[in-house]
């Protein structure tokens, strides 16, 4: 069975300290909860993954960078490597987020050397794709998410891309309030699905987890989760406040 997974991103918010904290907090509700059906995430700064790391308990709390570089090492100032990040004891990459995309000009060929290193280290990357609403407004969604995945993860082997889980977050959706409805979000994933079966077989699609991220928040996870392809979502906002967090991911 296919894993359920809730991934919290911090994007550029808190210190070490609040961060700290806020994994402490998570670990300490997630503990007491029974929630061990759900793969937790946290979404950190390059800068708090060590320390998070040994805050949490491994066996409860997974810790996630929210980018990595895309040249293996050497004379990049200001990058950080797969290998690096792997070295502070994080499993998981956030790649290809919008504000990646959108602010830092990542394209598909940049996201290609990023999944590619994130999987040879031994990560396993959480890649997000997702339209613009111009996009949605002209009922394109379909043919941009594919072109998105035929770019950037369709063009891995069998064996690596069934390391990977996927987020389908509509920019349009992201810190605005707006959530997708839960038909367009059930609609979207399975869609993808059976992109991945047409891709890579039916096998591969149906251990495939694929999330939706967008103003997802504890009021609205449970019905979100319900649907057949939806298997955890990608949470921002939300993931800043432990309560908020613990009330997703005890949503199944
Ligand atoms: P949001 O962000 O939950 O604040 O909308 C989601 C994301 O960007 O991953």
């Amino acid at each position: 069975m296919r894993k359920k997974i809730v991934a919290g991103n911090w994007k550029c918010n808190t210190t070490v300290q609040e961060g700290v904290e806020l994994a402490k907090a998570v670990n300490e509700l997630v503990a007491k909860a029974d929630a061990k059906n759900v793969v937790v995430v946290l979404g950190t700064p390059f800068t708090h993954i060590t320390s998070v790391v040994s805050a949490v308990d491994a066996s409860l709390i997974n810790v996630a960078a929210q980018n990595c570089a895309a040249e293996a090492k050497g004379a990049f100032t200001g990058e950080v490597s797969a290998a690096m990040v792997k070295s502070t004891g994080a499993t998981h990459v956030i790649l290809g987020h919008s504000e990646r995309r959108e602010y830092y000009g990542e394209t598909s060929e940049i996201l290609n050397k990023k999944v590619a290193l994130a999987l040879a280290n031994g990560l396993t990357p959480i890649y997000c794709c997702g339209e613009a609403l111009s996009i949605r407004e002209a009922n394109e969604q379909n043919a941009y998410v594919k072109t998105q995945l035929e770019e950037t993860i369709f063009n891995l082997s069998v064996e690596d891309f069934s390391k990977l889980s996927i987020a389908y977050e509509p920019i349009w959706a992201i810190g605005t309030g707006v959530t997708a409805s839960t038909a367009q979000a059930q609609e979207m994933l399975a869609y993808i699905r059976g992109l991945i079966a047409d891709k890579f077989g039916k096998a591969v699609a149906e251990e495939t987890s694929i999330l939706y991220g967008g103003s997802c928040n504890a009021k609205n996870a449970p019905e979100l989760f319900s649907q057949p392809d939806i298997d955890g979502g990608l949470i921002g906002g939300a993931s800043l406040k432990a309560e908020d967090f613990l009330g997703i991911i005890t949503a199944y």
